[in-house]
């Protein structure tokens, strides 16, 4: 399949250009575009045929449910069922943004979209472009993250070209996704809600709504055989380097230390080896390849360098990557959970 590769400017939306974009997702196509978190791969989210060809696509599991985005809160008595005082609260407080809510799914909402759960995923994103292409679209539009299942999310165009270049009918460049980590995703169909995947938004952030919020108690934790998160994409190992990532926890000094001793070790071996440093620590390491995923002053660097830093390392060909641990902020509980994954739960504390 030939795919188009077009570029829309956030702050002066070329209404040609969207319109072809949201024509192709009328007509059951599958289109790549910008959202404030990760870059999001679309496709018409009530037609069975269009949304399984994003499994095909991504070479996704069919059993991970999609998210529905969308452009009004009209849009909710259309796809869900019931009243959930919980979900018109989050909903207010923040949409459009980085928050996907879990209802009760409409008899609308196919099966094959919610990987066969009676509950449907839904958001309404900020991005200019990704919420004037839905609107435009007039269909609710199924969108997981836009990489090849199993790789990080892309959080830039180019991630998107790596990983679905001929694969899909087009992709949007609309330049770097702002936030870097997926939204949180809030389960609200009972009394608590409840936290499914960690984010941008934080559990303060969600309480400061509701008075009460939870995480999901299987969230920081390696899956096993009878433990199933409630989300299920949760479940799989995701954004994973080819290499072997190791996350060094402790006192910096010390973790420095032992990064240093095994980068030596491992490239005294032979191996080519990776260093995930922040701006403060860059020159206090010695072997490999150091590259800085941001700055501590600024936990936002933090997250929005992550998924960048572990496709870069897949291109360095790394086949150990040791990285700090970044607990130390709001954001802690989303990048760590990540990093986490992308790591196999591979922590050495020193
Ligand atoms: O920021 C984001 O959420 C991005 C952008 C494109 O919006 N999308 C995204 O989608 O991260 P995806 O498919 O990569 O992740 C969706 C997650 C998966 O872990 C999936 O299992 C979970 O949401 N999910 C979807 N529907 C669910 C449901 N009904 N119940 C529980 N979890 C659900
Ligand atoms: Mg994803």
């Amino acid at each position: 399949m030939d795919t188009k590769i077009i570029k829309i400017d956030s702050n002066n939306i070329d209404s040609i250009k969207l319109k072809e974009a949201a024509d192709i997702l009328k007509s059951g196509g599958l289109v790549a575009f910008p959202t404030e978190t990760v870059y999001g791969l679309g496709a018409d989210g009530l037609n069975r045929e269009a949304s399984a060809k994003i499994y095909t696509a991504k070479g996704r599991p069919s059993d991970n449910p999609l998210i529905l985005h969308i452009s009004s809160m009209k849009a909710l008595d259309d796809l869900t069922e019931g009243e959930s005082l919980l979900g018109k609260k989050l909903a207010q407080a923040f949409w459009p943004g980085p928050l996907t809510l879990i209802f009760n799914k409409s008899s609308r909402v196919p099966l094959t979209t919610t990987g066969g759960l009676n509950t449907v995923a839904i958001r309404m994103p900020a991005h200019p472009v990704a919420y004037e292409l839905i609107r435009q679209s007039g269909v609710y539009v199924a969108a997981p993250s836009a990489n090849a299942s199993g790789r990080p999310s892309p959080t830039t165009a180019l991630h998107v070209i790596e990983d679905m270049e001929g694969r899909v009918d087009m992709i949007i460049d609309g330049g770097k996704a702002d936030i870097g980590l997926e939204s949180t995703i809030v389960d609200v169909t009972g009394d608590v809600p409840v936290i499914l995947r960690p984010g941008f938004l934080t559990l303060e952030d969600i309480k400061k709504v509701t008075g009460e919020a939870e995480y999901d108690k299987s969230l920081f934790q390696k899956p096993t055989e009878n433990f199933k998160p409630k989300a299920p994409g949760m479940k799989y190992r995701h954004y994973a380097p080819k290499g072997q990532l190791t996350i060094y926890e402790g006192e910096s000094g010390s973790v420095i230390e032992a990064i240093n001793k095994a980068a030596a070790k491992k490239q005294s071996e032979g191996f080519k080896v990776g260093i995930i440093a922040t701006d403060e620590t860059l020159k206090a390491y010695k072997d490999g390849i150091i590259k800085t995923i941001g700055t501590r002053k600024d936990e936002k660097t933090i997250a929005g360098g992550l998924f960048q830093i572990l496709r870069e390392f897949d291109t360095e060909q790394a086949d150990y990557i040791f990285s700090e641990s970044f607990y130390d902020n709001s954001l802690g509980q989303a990048i760590m959970n990540r990093l986490l994954k992308a790591a196999g739960y591979h922590i050495e504390k020193v």
